[in-house]
């Protein structure tokens, strides 16, 4: 009899109220979702992400942007920060700064992010009031592979949401995180199970180990 594999090391960045984290560690609760959560870095105290991460009993780690004399510190410091947690993917859950070249260098291909519009419309860290003020009648939310642009990497998953007549920013990226917390989960599974490549900008999933070195 074969063993089951072995869940993948996933490390959660987060900024604000982590309820996208709290899906994703409810989800990894059972062994056959392939990952669990190892760590939860945040660039701020006293989110809300971080008293779900403590609750569910997950180590976590703070690195504050103005504890550090430059930007480039800050940027080797949450590096060295996420590879103390030995990670095989980082997922970006509402972290709200852009990583820089060493966590690139060291976790580049295995970086995701979900940001709360169709991409490539409505990058950036307005995706929701952004999309209110194009005028779009339909937007969603995106996961893709981070690479060194502003929500620039391939897509892995999408799904969209309807614009009511009536809608503001919190009311719309209330449902816009709803359907959210659903794709991120699944797709995160998903990678975790099955392994990921990319060859341009297309995406797929299966057919590779995530730890292989042709693939993600
Ligand atoms: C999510 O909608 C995520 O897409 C967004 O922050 C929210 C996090 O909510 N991220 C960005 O806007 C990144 N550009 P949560 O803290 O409740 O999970």
């Amino acid at each position: 009899m074969t063993n089951p594999p072995r869940p993948r090391r996933v490390v959660v960045l987060v900024s604000g109220a982590g309820s996208t984290l709290r899906a994703v560690l409810e989800a990894a609760r059972e062994d056959a979702y392939g990952a669990r959560v190892v760590g939860v870095v945040t660039d701020k105290d006293g989110i809300g992400a971080l008293d779900i991460a403590r609750e569910c009993g997950v180590p976590t780690a703070v690195v504050r942007l103005a504890d550090f004399e430059s930007r480039a510190l800050w940027d080797e410091a949450i590096a060295r920060t996420i590879a103390t947690f030995d990670p095989e993917i980082v997922l970006l859950a509402g972290f709200m700064r852009l990583l820089g070249e060493p966590s690139l260098e060291r976790f580049g291909g295995r970086i995701l992010n979900t940001h709360p519009a169709l991409l490539p419309a409505y990058p950036g860290a307005h995706g929701v009031r952004d999309a209110l003020a194009g005028g779009a009648k339909v937007t969603g939310c995106t996961v893709i592979v981070v690479d060194a642009g502003v929500d620039t990497g391939p897509i892995v998953a999408q799904a969209a949401v309807e614009v009511l007549d009536d809608d503001t920013e919190p009311t719309l990226h209330e449902r816009i995180k709803e359907v959210e917390r659903v794709l991120v989960t699944a797709t995160l599974g998903r990678l975790a199970r099955e392994g990921w490549t990319v060859s341009g900008r297309t995406v797929r999933i299966g057919a590779a180990n995530p730890t292989t070195e042709e693939s993600s």
